[in-house]
C-alpha cells in the first residue's frame, strides 16, 4: 500500500499523505509514489495544479527514521531524490496545506511550493543538525534567501520549531486558516481558472534565477547528507529515536 491518497478534483490533483499512526512519516515507497504523482501530473493537460496535505493530525513527521537507521539509498535516482527533482521541476502550481507539525523534509519541502497554507496549530521544524544530519532539500540555498542569514542559521543550528505565525512572517507561507485544506483548495481554484500557459510561463520566470543553482545544492546536500547518515553522530540520534519508541 502506498500511503499516499489520490484525488483528482476537477483540474485539481490532491496527493494526501494518509500514514497518520506514524504521523506521516514518509518511506521509501511513498517519496516514490508521490514523485510519479507530480511528473505524471506534469505532463497530463487535465490537471493544472497539485495540492499535497495529509490525513491524521501532523502533516508529517518527515523522513522514517527506521528508513534512515537502514541505510535506504539517497543517491541520484532514489525514491526521496526523485521526489525533490519531481517537486524542483514541476511546471504548474504546487499548494500546500499544512497542519500539526511538519519535521525535516516536511518543511523543506514547502519552500518549492508556490502557495502554502497552515493551520494555526502548525509546528515547523528542521532538525537535521540535531539528528547528526546536514539541511536537504535545496533548504541551504532557499531558507537564507527567505529569512536572512542570521535568521537561518539560527533555525537550521539549532534545530529549534516556530509556529504558523513566525512562518507567515517569514514568507514561508501565505495564509493562516482554521481550513488549512479549504483555504488551499480556493487557492488551486482560482490558479486553474488561470490562462494555463501564462500561469506555467510565470512559474518558470520566477524559478528561472535560481533553478540551476538548486539542481547543482540539492546534490551537493545530498552527498554530504549520504555521509553523515553513515556518522556516528547520526546513528546515535537514530538509535535514541528508536530506543525511545521501544521503552514506550
Ligand atoms: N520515523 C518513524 N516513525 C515515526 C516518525 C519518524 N520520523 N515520527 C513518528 N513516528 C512514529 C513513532 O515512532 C510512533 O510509532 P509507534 O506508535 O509505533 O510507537 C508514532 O509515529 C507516533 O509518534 P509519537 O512520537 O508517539 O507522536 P507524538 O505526537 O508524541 O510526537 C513528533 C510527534 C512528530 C513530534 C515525534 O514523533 C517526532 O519527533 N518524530 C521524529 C521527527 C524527526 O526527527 N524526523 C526526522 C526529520 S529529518
Amino acid at each position: 500500500m502506498s500511503q499516499i491518497s489520490v484525488e483528482q478534483i476537477g483540474a485539481v490533483l490532491v496527493l494526501k499523505l494518509d500514514r497518520a499512526e506514524k504521523k506521516n512519516a514518509l518511506t521509501q515507497e511513498m517519496y516514490q509514489t508521490l514523485a510519479t504523482k507530480i511528473n505524471e501530473a506534469a505532463g497530463d493537460f487535465g490537471v493544472r495544479c497539485i495540492v499535497i496535505s495529509s490525513e491524521g493530525d501532523s502533516f508529517t513527521a518527515g523522513n522514517d527514521i527506521n528508513d534512515f537507521a537502514n541505510n535506504p539509498q539517497m543517491d541520484e535516482g532514489s525514491p526521496v531524490f526523485n521526489f525533490l527533482f519531481a517537486i524542483h521541476n514541476f511546471p504548474k502550481p504546487l499548494i500546500a496545506a499544512v497542519h500539526g507539525r511538519a519535521v525535516g523534509i516536511g518543511t523543506t519541502m514547502l519552500m518549492h511550493c508556490d502557495i502554502v497554507t497552515a493551520n494555526p496549530n502548525s509546528v515547523f521544524s528542521m532538525p537535521f543538525v540535531s539528528l547528526g544530519l546536514v539541511a536537504e532539500g535545496g533548504s541551504s540555498y532557499l531558507f537564507p534567501r527567505l529569512v536572512g542569514h542570521a535568521k537561518a542559521s539560527e533555525i537550521l543550528l539549532t534545530g529549534r520549531s516556530f509556529t504558523s505565525d513566525e512562518a507567515l512572517q517569514m514568507g514561508l507561507i501565505n495564509e493562516i486558516s482554521e481550513d488549512h485544506f479549504g483555504a488551499a483548495m480556493k487557492f488551486a481554484n482560482t490558479l486553474a481558472e488561470q490562462p494555463p500557459t501564462a500561469v506555467i510561463n510565470t512559474k518558470a520566470l520566477l524559478k528561472s534565477g535560481s533553478h540551476e543553482a538548486l539542481n547543482q545544492v540539492m546534490r551537493a546536500e545530498g552527498e554530504l547528507f549520504r555521509m553523515a547518515m553513515d556518522s556516528d553522530e547520526a546513528q546515535q540520534a537514530f538509535m535514541n529515536f528508536l530506543m525511545k519508541k521501544n521503552k514506550g
